[in-house]
């Protein structure tokens, strides 16, 4: 039986309906049993995929080599100066020459715009591992682990704190309304997501029951959430010297014992990681020196304690990664 998502591109979770959503979050489910089961699951054994990244990663990359090789396929990593991408190749050019070799395209880089193109010049799957504007890989990863925590997803409550702009909010607001999942951006009025993304997530949530709803107020967002989600303060593209002004706007937003004790009683911490919970980074280690605070979007004792899934969360990238491909390789 072909895939009912057979041929198609991952680009941004607004290209597929609730039903779809939910198959690719079975399927990993599904996925990570086999893996956990020791049952191979080589079906596309003799396929070849090909990772474009234009910024770096330690899980997205991982997960889709480790992901690719537990189907049975071979991979090429290209980084930012190894390929003719960009400089002295077009991303059309380019998109029609892989599509030739490879059977699926994996792109990390800047401008949605961009892996769009790729996508749009491409004759095999192009699978998005972050833009500017996304992260929908991230997104079913964050949804397996919701439900593995706490069952089904309609009807909780998931507050994302801090940069509520960034890729990462963006997509979890669209994953939330998809799948009935009542969504708040908790954070300065200066860092809230695009309105007209807004109105279409309300839109969507209204059709699946939920809401979405912005507010600056920390205590607000934190009061009965399920899920309580942040992210760096700056993302990968941006530059340093907005550093002591986002540290002024979000720290307000850092999710600390405080906030998770006026959460639901289950609730429970996510963050896409890396994260920013110590000096043990060469960024925290500068931004401890310069500007005097030890952690940043989320406080250590949150990261490291009960309710922080997180690191269930990085695995899931790997099998709900492998779903997303073997659903739409051809
Ligand atoms: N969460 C995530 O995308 O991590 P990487 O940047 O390490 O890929
Ligand atoms: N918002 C972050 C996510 C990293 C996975 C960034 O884009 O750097």
């Amino acid at each position: 039986m072909t895939a009912p998502l057979a041929g198609r591109d991952f680009l941004k979770l607004l290209d597929f309906s609730p039903e779809e959503i939910t198959y690719l979050i079975d399927l990993s489910a599904d996925l990570k049993a086999k893996k956990k089961a020791g049952e191979p699951h080589r079906y596309h054994e003799g396929k070849n995929i090909v990772l474009l990244f234009e910024k770096t990663s330690t899980r997205t990359r991982c997960a889709f080599e480790v992901g690719a090789m537990d189907l049975g396929m071979g991979v090429t990593y290209l980084d930012p100066g190894a390929s003719q991408m960009g400089k002295k190749e077009s991303i059309e050019d380019t998109a029609r020459v892989l599509s030739r070799m490879y059977d699926g395209i994996e792109y990390r880089g800047f401008a949605q715009e961009k892996v769009e193109t790729l996508a749009e010049y491409s004759s095999v799957p192009v699978w998005n591992g972050l833009t500017t504007e996304a992260h929908p890989t991230q997104m079913i990863a964050d949804m397996l682990t919701i439900r593995e925590h706490l069952g089904e997803l309609r009807g909780l409550n998931l507050t994302f704190f801090g940069d509520a702009q960034n890729n990462v909010a963006n997509s979890l607001m669209v994953a939330c309304a998809k799948l009935g999942v009542n969504f708040t951006a908790c954070g300065p009025k200066e860092q809230m997501p695009e309105a007209s993304l807004v109105e279409t997530c309300t839109q969507i949530a209204q059709e699946q029951g939920s809401t979405v709803r912005l507010t600056e107020d920390v205590a607000e967002g934190a009061r009965g959430a399920h899920v309580l989600y942040t992210d760096i303060w700056v993302s990968m593209g941006e530059p340093d010297d907005i550093w002591a002004e986002r540290i002024r706007l979000l720290e307000p937003y850092r999710v600390t014992e405080e906030l998770m004790a006026l959460a639901a009683p289950n609730a429970i911490f996510m963050h896409c990681l890396p994260s920013f919970h110590d000096t043990k980074t060469t960024v925290g280690a500068e931004i401890a020196a310069m500007f005097g605070i030890e952690e940043m979007e989320v406080a250590d004792s949150v990261f490291e304690g009960p309710q922080s899934v997180v690191f269930d969360e990085a695995e899931n990238r790997m099998h709900t990664i492998k779903a997303v491909m073997h659903a739409t390789l051809l």
